[in-house]
Formats: structure tokens, sequence, C-alpha cells
């Protein structure tokens, strides 16, 4: 390479790009070391943008048959609720049908964990939960939810909860939680869990262990003469135990005929859960875990949940039913 180091600052570059000399090689010339530090920190920005997750095209909604039962705010503008259901114990109808919603939920969820792999888009695991929900007779609960535009929430790495699948192709080394609610019956089956893509590094591989015990030990504190808060201060000490973050800002909830209701289920000790946990109650548990901090922000549509921090943040939810004497999952396949 020849170098014309006489340049002046605003003559034509000697390389030929036709730019100004000091807005091209001028610096690389004068000062290698600091043209070099430059260009390695532009490198890494753009290695760290392209490692966060940012937004896809969404597909055209998905159509659900005419002979499906609708929940009530499908059939809103808004995809409004038009009844909020109590907290109070369910009858045994009631959770009898809850048992089969539960268990077409877990296998809608297994299926969309078979289909996880590099490759494949988050809008593709969303035609899996649409038609897994449909050939079982249900209608995918997230479709249209107060204006939600998809049948299944994917939330990849950083993002907290409540994703919208789309053209996102999953990468190797990615971690993606699918969220599978489906109204089957007059009753709602919510569950998720986390999956692995491909390899994924050490680090992300504990997360996901650590979260899915952090749901164990919530469930383990369910039996009746608890309180909710109890659920919350077992969470929130095997994730800090562990050096991760509770995230505060999402709940599980009681879920029967309508999707969400009380208890609001919180995943930290909340002294304000004092209610004491009594046979048939239902309701979920669904502890969102991040590596770092537990301070979330918003993207502009309004539903993304993200770390503040972006960290990798994991999430594992059943369904359950308080028992005599401790608690039946609902939302398994078993
Ligand atoms: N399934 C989620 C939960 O566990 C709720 C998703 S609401 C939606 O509560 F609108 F995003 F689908
Ligand atoms: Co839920
Ligand atoms: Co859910």
């Amino acid at each position: 390479m020849t170098t014309a180091p006489t340049l002046a600052a605003n003559d034509p570059c000697w390389c030929g790009s036709g730019r100004r000399y000091k807005r091209c090689h001028r610096i690389a010339d004068v000062d290698p070391a600091r043209a070099a530090a430059a260009q390695a920190e532009r490198e890494a920005a753009e290695l760290a943008a392209a490692s966060f997750v940012r937004p896809g095209r969404l597909s055209p909604r998905r159509e659900v048959p005419a002979h499906i039962p609708r929940p009530d705010y499908a059939l809103d503008k808004h995809g409004r609720p038009s009844f909020r259901e109590s907290g109070r114990p369910k009858d045994a109808e009631t959770i009898a049908l809850m048992r089969v919603a539960g268990r077409a939920a877990a296998e809608v969820l297994q299926e969309i964990g078979r289909a996880v792999r590099p490759g494949i888009t988050t809008d593709e695991l969303d035609a899996i939960a649409h038609e897994g929900c449909i050939s079982r007779g249900g209608y995918p609960s997230p479709l249209g939810y107060n204006g939600f535009p998809k049948s299944l929430c994917t939330s990849v790495n950083e993002v907290i909860c409540h994703g919208f699948p789309d053209s996102t192709v999953l990468q190797d080394g990615d971690i993606v939680n699918c969220d599978v609610t489906i109204y089957l019956d007059g009753v709602h089956g919510d569950t998720n869990a986390t999956f692995l893509v491909g390899e994924v590094d050490d680090a992300s591989r504990r997360l996901v262990q650590v979260t899915r015990e952090c749901l164990d030990v919530g469930i383990a504190a369910v039996r009746p003469g608890n309180r909710v808060r109890d659920i919350g201060r077992a969470i929130q000490a095997h994730a800090e135990g562990q050096g991760y973050g509770v995230i505060r800002a999402f709940v599980g909830h009681g879920i029967g005929r309508t999707f969400h209701s009380d208890p609001q289920v919180f995943h930290y000790d909340n002294p304000a859960a004092r209610q004491v946990l009594e046979p048939g109650m239902t309701f979920t548990i669904e502890p969102m875990i991040s590596i770092g901090d537990w301070h979330h922000e918003m993207w502009d549509d309004g539903w993304t949940a993200v770390t503040a921090d972006r960290s990798r943040t994991a999430q594992f939810e059943h369904m359950l039913v308080v028992t005599d004497t401790g608690a039946e999952v609902l939302t398994t396949v078993g």
C-alpha cells in the first residue's frame, strides 16, 4: 500500500473512495492505533446491536374456523373481556374442564418445543400453536386478547414476555419462551416453557434450569392454609440465591372461565398477597427470572417487555388447582 501523507485535509483521499482525506484515511495514516481502536469499537457495537432482539414483520392475521367457540373478548373490537371471574374456589365440573384444557395446552406446547431449532421463525411457531388449538376444538386465547395480534407469545433472549411471533429467525444459541393458552369448552388452559435453540452457552442454560426450579419451588409452596405470598417468597429466595433477578411487573393469575382474574400471584415476597389458599382455587405460577436486573422496559408495540439492562430472561408456567394437601398441576401431558 502506498500512502500520501502530504495530502491536505479536504483533498480527495488517496484510496479512491471519493471522500475527503480527513473523513477517510487521514486518522489511519496519522494514528493507526487510534484508527484500529475506533474500528474495533464500531464492530463491537454492530455485534451487540445484532445480538439484541428487534421487531420483525407480522404475517397476516390467522383465521379461526366459524365452528370454534370464541371467548367473549374475541367478539369485541378492542378485545376487551366483558367480565372477570372471582378468585373463589371453582366447582368440580369447572375443574374437570380445566384439566382437559390444561392437557391440551401442554400438548400444543410440546409440539412447539419439538419444532424449535435454528432457522425457524417465531411466526412458524405461531402457526403450530394456532393449528394445534383449532385441531383440538379450541380457540388460541391470545388471538385478539386486548388487541394481541397472534395465537402464541414468543419471547426471545432479553424479551421477558408477550413477544409477537413474526419474521424473526431463531439463531443458534438463542433461548425462546413459548406461551400457549387454549380456550376449550368454556375454560382456558395456560402454560409456557423456555426452549434452547441449538447450542446454548452455559450461563443461559443455567438460567433456564434455575427458572424451571423456581416454578417447582413455587408449586411446592401451594397448600391450603398457606398464603399467596408464600409462593413468591419461595421463588424469590431460590432465584436471588443464584444471583438472579425476579421480574416484578408481571404476575401469575387466577384463571378459569376468564383468562386473567384474582388472585395476583407475585413471584417475589409481597406482603400485600395475604390471601389464604383454599382447595379448588385455580391459578397460574409463571416466574420470569433475569440473569441481571429485574427492571423492565416496553417496546413501542405496547406489549413486548424486555429487561432494562438487556440481560437474558427465562420463564416457565403451569396452571394448577389447590387440593386438600397441596397442588394438582393441570398443564401436563401426562
Ligand atoms: N399467556 C399469558 C399469561 O401467562 C398471557 C398472554 S396475554 C396475550 O398470562 F395477550 F399476550 F396473549
Ligand atoms: Co398465565
Ligand atoms: Co401464559
